[in-house]
């Protein structure tokens, strides 16, 4: 059913995006967590396995940079929907108040060209961007995840690695969710023999309670200990990927991904409601997302509104809109028409937030792009937060975009392709598959990274630090802002400001998406009455954030939307 969905995207598209929206089940019934407290450092992830492999590597006196890179990888053994080594992600970093990002980010292959998703009447090909190895981009988490424990990592590089190769050789428990997942997408598995004969055993679906052992995926992790991102990217792997991708009509060569390089950024800064902010830039528009957010609400007193009344959540609708309809200039930071500093300079911001009437909605279509003139330049994602003891922190969220990524599992090396090249702007004009309309700046390109909406973040203020962020595709910016303002605006305790219901809204469609209990009876009416068309959905976006002072008490939350969990070492190890 999955691949019906996927082929008819272009024609389907807005419904596809509901059904992603949707797909989640059952996201709040579960019962609110207590966030965990403790003071010798924190990790949350989406799954219980990875959060353990992190807090191994904290106890055996790792930092945060080890924790969050043993976290990641063991998400890419037991979280195969998302957890990755066949995709890509970013990092925000924490040390000594020294931030950094790391953008680890696919690029498009060497092959890649404009109008590859397209047929000979300029038509989009259905499924072309999103199923087969046509659509991956170029890996970037071997390189990313390597460069990261070499730049900030204390412990041996094998330590950090050895938690998932228990994980895949010796084996882990299938959860609730993996074997939903398996039986969701079993046609998007099947499609692939070499993907079916590992996560579809027998041709069934995965038990949940069953045992799980990867020995491919452990093969390559013990290459990967021995030798580094090369091993993955160079030799008889990169080989296996080429021969894959050919197989199936892929442009991915070896050379692509020996070729891949991560690259360190600068973060995207700025000051909100008294605390400093340092998110991912541009290729993420998730950075610059959080930063309009916070800047229009500022200008506007969003504060000084009745917290759970109409003018509160219409203000915030009004300021997303603006801030996803200024999305579309955004891609590649070589080819962006728009950069950071342009769509959070104070004039573009004041120009934005003026234009917004509190008793009225602004149709969308009436929204004008930044237009370049008014502002000189002045030059399945998982996500996870982990702080160490001594309060360094490190935020990534890590994605092969769809649920297990482009279906095709390299044989002999044990991991999923994604298929990023979806996020690029694959047809002018057509919503992609979370319902983004894209601009030429975020065009295919060879050796281009295609536009993300990840938000990884860290915010702070005097010793108190908070690490945030979600997946959840066009959604991840606005669950993670409002999960931020919960905390720096309103004050809420940490796993209630992860619990607290959440609204979306991103420019096209117009439309308010809302978890249940999000909004009131009479909200509704009233936003109704403004001209908000409003949809509800079950969840948006699974934020895991961990918040701690340096030197004091430590917080972790799970988001009650999925299976993960959040845990802190305790006592301090020494
Ligand atoms: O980079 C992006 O914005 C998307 N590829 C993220 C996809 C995603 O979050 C899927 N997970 N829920």
């Amino acid at each position: 059913m999955q691949i019906a969905f996927l082929m008819a995207k272009s024609r389907r598209a807005a419904a596809l995006f509901l059904l992603v929206l949707l797909l989640p089940a059952g996201a709040l019934d579960a019962a609110h967590p207590e966030a965990a407290r403790g003071s010798g450092g924190a990790v949350a992830s989406a799954a219980p396995a990875a959060t353990e492999a992190g807090l191994e590597v904290l106890r055996a006196g790792g930092n945060a940079a080890d924790a969050a890179v043993a976290t990641a990888l063991a998400l890419a053994v037991v979280r195969p929907r998302a957890g990755n080594l066949g995709g890509g992600g970013f990092a925000v970093t924490r040390f000594a108040s020294e931030v950094k990002t790391l953008d680890f980010r696919e690029t498009a292959p060497a092959q890649a060209t404009h109008d590859m998703y397209l047929d000979e009447r300029g038509e989009p090909r259905p499924g072309a961007s999103l199923i087969g190895p046509l659509a991956a981009g170029v890996p970037g988490s071997p390189a990313g995840l390597y460069e990261l424990h070499k730049k900030l990592g204390r412990l041996p590089w094998a330590k950090v690695v050895a938690p998932a190769i228990s994980l895949a050789r010796d084996g882990f428990t299938v959860d609730r969710r993996l074997a939903l997942g398996t039986k969701e997408y079993a046609d998007l598995l099947g499609r692939f023999p070499e993907t079916a004969a590992v996560w579809l055993p027998g041709g069934q679906p995965l038990e949940a309670g069953s045992t799980m052992r990867l020995p491919e995926l452990a093969a390559t992790l013990e290459a990967y200990t021995e030798r580094g991102a090369p091993a993955i990217t160079e030799g008889p792997i990169a080989a296996a990927v080429e021969l894959a991708s050919r197989r199936y009509g892929g442009v991915l060569r070896a050379e692509d991904l020996a070729a891949y390089r991560p690259v360190w950024r600068e973060p995207v800064r700025f000051e909100a409601f008294g605390w400093q902010v340092a998110s991912m830039p541009l290729p993420s528009s998730g950075g610059i997302i959080l930063g309009q957010t916070c800047g229009m609400l500022e200008r506007l007193e969003w504060s000084k509104f009745s917290r759970f009344g109409a003018d509160r959540y219409h203000i915030l609708v009004e300021v997303f809109r603006r801030a996803y309809a200024d999305r579309v200039l955004l891609g590649d930071p070589r080819t962006s028409l728009a950069s950071a500093n342009q769509l959070l300079a104070r004039e573009w911001l004041n120009f934005r937030a003026d234009g917004i009437r509190l008793t009225k909605a602004t149709p969308s279509d009436r929204v004008r792009k930044w237009s370049g003139d008014l502002v000189p330049e002045s030059r399945e994602t998982t996500h996870l937060s982990v702080m160490d003891r001594d309060g360094n922190a490190v935020s990534i969220t890590t994605t092969l975009n769809g649920t297990f990524g482009c279906g095709l599992l390299v044989p002999g090396a044990g991991f999923l392709l994604n298929n990023e090249m979806d996020d690029f702007a694959t047809a002018p004009g057509q919503p992609n598959l979370y319902g983004l309309i894209q601009g030429e700046a975020n065009s295919v390109g060879p050796g281009k990274r295609m536009l993300s909406s990840m938000t990884p973040t860290i915010a702070w203020r005097g010793k108190e630090v908070i690490v945030i962020g979600s997946p959840g595709g066009s959604k991840i910016p606005t669950a993670t802002t409002q999960v931020l303002l919960n905390l720096i605006v309103d004050g809420d305790e940490l796993q209630a400001a992860v619990d607290r219901e959440r609204i979306h809204h991103q420019w096209m469609p117009d439309v308010v998406f809302a978890e249940a209990h999000a909004l009131s009876p009479e909200t509704e009416k009233a936003l109704a009455r403004r001209g908000h068309e409003l949809r509800p959905v079950a969840s948006l976006g699974e934020v895991h954030s961990v918040r701690g002072e340096i030197g004091g008490e430590m917080l972790a939350a799970q988001d009650p939307r999925g299976p993960g969990t959040a845990k802190i070492v305790r006592p301090a190890v020494d």
